[in-house]
């Protein structure tokens, strides 16, 4: 599950992209993708438009993605949480507060291999969608590949 805050732009963009990367590989039916944010702004609104632009323009589709808020039962239930930034993480970890999952809780952006502060800037206020865009992409394809190298899947 991509945590993001609000669900709306880059949480959804993780979790549509990573369903592309699940088809293109063929691991649809092996690993699902889900996303939510810390906070309810969005609950069962679509994504942004804007990144829904950026990422279509890519070849990727985030229409089908209702805005969710996380809760506790998603930490129990997921393997992994992936969170946008340190708020996020923070927020995250304060619903599991005897700290039984926070193995499963990781910055998405610790598997981009060109990251320096692990941090996937807000792009809401700012407008910088095709940069996050090339952030998550390039994080979420290096996590794909670390995936399956645990499921003892071939690489590439
Ligand atoms: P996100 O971005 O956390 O990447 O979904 C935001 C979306 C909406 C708001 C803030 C951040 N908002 O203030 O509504």
């Amino acid at each position: 599950m991509f945590v993001c805050l609000g669900n709306h732009c880059r949480s959804p963009l993780a979790h549509g992209y990573f369903q592309y990367l699940l088809e293109k590989h063929g691991l649809e039916g092996e690993i699902e993708a889900a996303s939510s944010g810390t906070s309810g702004w969005h609950i069962g609104e679509a994504p942004d438009s804007r990144i829904c632009r950026v990422a279509r323009r890519h070849g990727v589709g985030l229409d089908h993605i209702r805005g969710q808020k996380i809760t506790k039962a998603d930490l129990r239930t997921c393997d992994l949480i992936l969170v946008m930034d340190r708020s996020n993480l923070r927020d995250v970890l304060s619903l599991d507060r005897d700290g039984r999952y926070t193995e499963k809780v990781r910055l998405l952006r610790t598997f981009d291999p060109s990251s320096v502060d692990n941090e996937i800037p807000d792009p809401y206020y700012s407008g910088i969608f095709e940069e996050v865009y090339t952030i998550v992409s390039r994080a979420c394809d290096s996590l794909l590949e670390e995936i399956k190298s645990s499921l003892g899947a071939p690489t590439g």
